[in-house]
């Protein structure tokens, strides 16, 4: 398969209402690990994310991509923080991506299985997933997102609401995910989750990209006052 990487963007800037919500921002996202992003409510995390994934009208500036861009959306997965479940079965939310890449059925009964029990949904596979649990329905999206192996991953804040047990699963299925080679960007407001998961971060502030770096760098000793302060739990305005 040919590779998304570089996905690069440049000098972007997302404008609503005649207000800039987001930009300019430049960042280019290739190799591996996974990276999180932080930032007060209203930094333009979520804007960022979907300017990545390429599905948030630039105002101004380039996206591009080390492939074709008819072939950049296949290559990746978004998981929003309320998440999308169809109202269909479990199972058939886990086989709707297979399906729609041409997976073949016995292939895609596999994949089911398996990715049921990392979720531990295996025996609710025929139930409604618009019955499931907030928690469960997070695992089901999360698990629907990384089921054809994408190359990059969106996650925003994956695991707001959910509780110890939910938040190590899911979790766990990143850092499996990483390791097997999905590039990830998450945002998260929960400083704990981002040095577990961290392999970098990127700290964001009124639609501009304030600090980049390393972890445990960027979390022990953040160059910039303002990301001081924000870790620190102070109020940014
Ligand atoms: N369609 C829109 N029209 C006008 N303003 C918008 C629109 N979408 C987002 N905004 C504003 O843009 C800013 C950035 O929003 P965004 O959702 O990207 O922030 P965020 O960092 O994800 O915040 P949170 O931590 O609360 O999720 C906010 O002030 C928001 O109100
Ligand atoms: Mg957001």
């Amino acid at each position: 398969m040919v590779s998304l990487f570089p996905l690069t963007l440049t000098e972007g800037l997302v404008r609503r209402r005649g207000q800039v919500i987001m930009g300019p921002v430049s960042l280019t996202v290739e190799g591996r690990g996974l990276t999180v992003l932080m930032g007060p409510n209203g930094a333009g995390k979520s804007t960022l994310l979907k300017a990545l994934h390429g599905i948030e009208r630039l105002s101004a500036g380039r996206l591009r991509h080390g492939c074709p861009s008819d072939q950049s959306h296949a290559a990746q997965a978004f998981v929003f923080q309320t998440p999308v479940v169809l109202r269909r079965s479990v199972a058939a939310n886990l086989a709707y991506p297979l399906k729609l890449h041409g997976v073949g059925r016995a292939e895609r009964a596999r994949l089911i299985e398996d990715w049921s029990a990392r979720i531990r949904l295996s025996d609710r596979l025929d139930q409604p997933a618009a019955r499931l649990s907030g928690g469960e329905r997070q695992k089901l999206a999360t698990a629907r997102a990384l089921i054809r192996s994408p190359q990059l991953l969106f996650l925003d804040e994956p695991t707001a609401n959910l509780d110890g047990r939910s938040t190590r699963e899911i979790e766990d299925l990143l850092r499996a995910a990483r390791d097997g080679g999905t590039r990830i960007v998450m945002a998260t407001h929960d400083f704990a989750q981002a040095r577990r998961l961290a392999d970098d971060a990127w700290f964001m502030m009124n639609g501009r990209i304030v600090e980049t770096g390393p972890s445990p760098q960027f979390f022990d000793t953040p160059a910039r006052s303002e990301t001081r302060a924000f870790l620190r739990g102070d109020i940014l305005e």
